[in-house]
């Protein structure tokens, strides 16, 4: 069974923040996972490109919206590809294959008798392309969201029957691991019980956006045009733009990721278009939570956004990814301390992780000719690191299901903590001077070298860089995608393989000035 993951679709209104990193960090961490648990994995991203928000933006900009969305979706790739995310599919709503799906689909919706023609009145928020309720009559209602005054609308377009939906969106929410974490199922079982009304798909006099089959002067709604985009995306490069090849490759999704904002569409709107159209919903739809910076909401105006090739820049790949998913737990509301982030990395990777290789390594080297030491009795399962090394392994791979990086991490941590303070305790470099105790100290040496291995190759979903290196100094190959459990046995490492000379994986972080 395939595995597909997904990213949202980003809008292309503005080149990528912190935010969609976060959202992209979360979901290739996944990917990795799963690839190296031996299944086989599509990880798909993309760019959201219709739309009002898109056209004024690119009107803004002096640019064709065209040729503005080829500039921006190239950014989104470029970033992805330096921030080393392993994406299976791009996919770019502009794409011609796309516009032949949508319309594909929604004649099959049409055939189901779910559209029906209706008039639209109310509060619409551009930057959300939603439109919001507004309970009370004010003069200038503004988007909770974004802060900014809300358009009135009031057109004829197509709407989608959602409220026939009612009762089969309630059982699906109902179904355990459909809406995770669990306060977002609350959120969504709340809007659901209010009763579901149906909503327009079409919007007439907006030219950017893909034209309504058998509707003239209608382009589809951008929510519905960019929630397909997910099942465009599973069409191989030579595959005609076939809904039902494209399904055949890949759908149901196994997983949404997506941020809390934008639940509604993917766990509400987008199953029950689905069904009506014969296909079915998606398995899981995660929606985390929102990051800010230094206690404020990240945003042009505010003028704080954190450019993601400069944090790259200046902290490399691990440190971020570690710094993002260690320190949030996942569905919950995240704020980026610059002073925060540095002690973390610093005490987890520098300290706690990359000295314990180094020391451990050191020691092997000097006084077991450069190579691991016998195992002596470290191979026992009742071991003291033998035990941790289990426990951690469990841990770990249970929040890794969840999924819950923070959890996964801590338990990392805690398993170089036990070897650092076992190291500390049974003091080699004490004992090695008499020469009775030889063969225990290398048995010491060999269990925390082992305990290390075993941290460095669990920590690989989160951190791969870092994993690799650890593994390198370990004389290890980087673990293979279906390798990996098997990998993670207690006694793996050989006894007497070479070690090589210790450099520092991980480089303590000095940031002098704010980001
Ligand atoms: N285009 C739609 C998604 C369509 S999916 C078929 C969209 N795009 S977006 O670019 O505005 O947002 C993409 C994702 O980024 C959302 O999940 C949103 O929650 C997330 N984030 C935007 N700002 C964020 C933070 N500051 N923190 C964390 N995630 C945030 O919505």
């Amino acid at each position: 069974m395939t595995y597909t993951l997904t990213t949202p679709l980003y809008y292309v209104n503005d080149r990528p923040h912190l935010g969609s990193v976060y959202t992209t960090l979360i979901c290739d961490a996944l990917a990795r996972y799963r690839r190296l648990k031996g299944e086989e994995v599509i990880f798909i991203s993309g760019c959201d490109e219709h739309g009002q928000k898109i056209l004024r933006t690119a009107e803004a900009a002096g640019e064709s919206p065209q040729a503005y969305t080829d500039r921006i979706s190239g950014c989104f790739r470029s970033v992805w590809q330096h921030w080393n995310i392993g994406l299976d599919r791009f996919i770019r709503t502009t794409d011609p294959r796309h516009r032949q799906v949508v319309q594909e689909f929604f004649r099959r919706v049409e055939r189901s008798g779910d559209v029906v023609e209706g008039r639209q009145q109310g509060w619409y928020c551009v930057a959300c392309e939603e439109f919001k309720d507004v309970a009370h009559a004010a003069e200038d209602p503004q988007c909770p969201i974004h802060h900014r005054s809300l358009e009135w609308r009031d057109e004829q377009n197509l709407f989608f029957r959602l409220s026939r939906y009612q009762s089969a969106i309630e059982e699906l929410i109902r179904r355990p691991g459909f809406i995770a974490p669990a306060a977002r199922r609350h959120e969504v079982e709340n809007f659901v019980a209010q009763g579901l009304r149906d909503f327009s798909i079409s919007r007439i006099h907006l030219p950017w956006g893909i034209p309504v089959p058998g509707h003239d002067g209608h382009t589809f709604y951008v929510w519905f045009d960019a929630l397909l985009g997910y099942i465009t995306a599973l069409l191989e490069p030579d595959d005609p733009a076939d809904l039902d090849l494209a399904c055949s490759r890949g759908w149901p999704a196994s997983l949404h990721v997506i941020g809390k904002d934008i639940l509604r569409f993917h766990a509400v709107y987008w199953p029950a278009m689905l069904l009506s159209a014969g296909l079915e919903p998606p398995a899981s739809v995660f929606g985390h939570g929102f990051l800010t910076r230094e206690g404020r909401k990240m945003g042009k105006t505010l003028g704080n956004v954190l450019d993601p090739d400069r944090l790259l820049e200046a902290c490399g790949s691990d440190a971020v990814r570690w710094g993002l998913l260690r320190d949030v737990a996942l569905g919950d509301d995240g704020d980026f301390q610059q002073q925060r982030f540095t002690d973390l990395i610093n005490n987890d990777l520098a300290n706690t992780i990359g000295n314990l290789l180094n020391r451990s390594v050191s020691m092997a080297r000097k006084w077991f000719e450069a190579s691991v030491p016998p195992t002596g009795e470290a191979l026992a399962a009742s071991h003291p690191l033998a035990r941790a090394a289990a426990r951690c392994r469990e841990q770990t791979l249970a929040a890794y299901d969840r999924p819950d990086f923070k959890a996964a991490a801590e338990a990392i941590v805690e398993l170089a903590v036990e070897a650092n303070g076992f190291l500390n305790e049974r003091a080699p470099w004490k004992r090695i001077k008499q020469e009775q105790e030889r063969d225990r100290v290398g048995e010491d040496l060999y269990a925390v070298l082992e305990a290390t291995r075993v941290a460095g190759l669990l920590m690989n979903p989160i951190v791969p860089e870092l994993s690799a290196r650890i593994l390198t100094q370990l004389g290890e190959a980087e673990a293979g995608h279906g390798t990996w459990l098997d990998q993670l046995d207690w006694g793996r490492l050989p006894a007497a393989r070479p070690l090589p000379e210790p450099v520092p994986v991980m480089q303590r972080l000095e940031l002098d000035s704010p980001l």
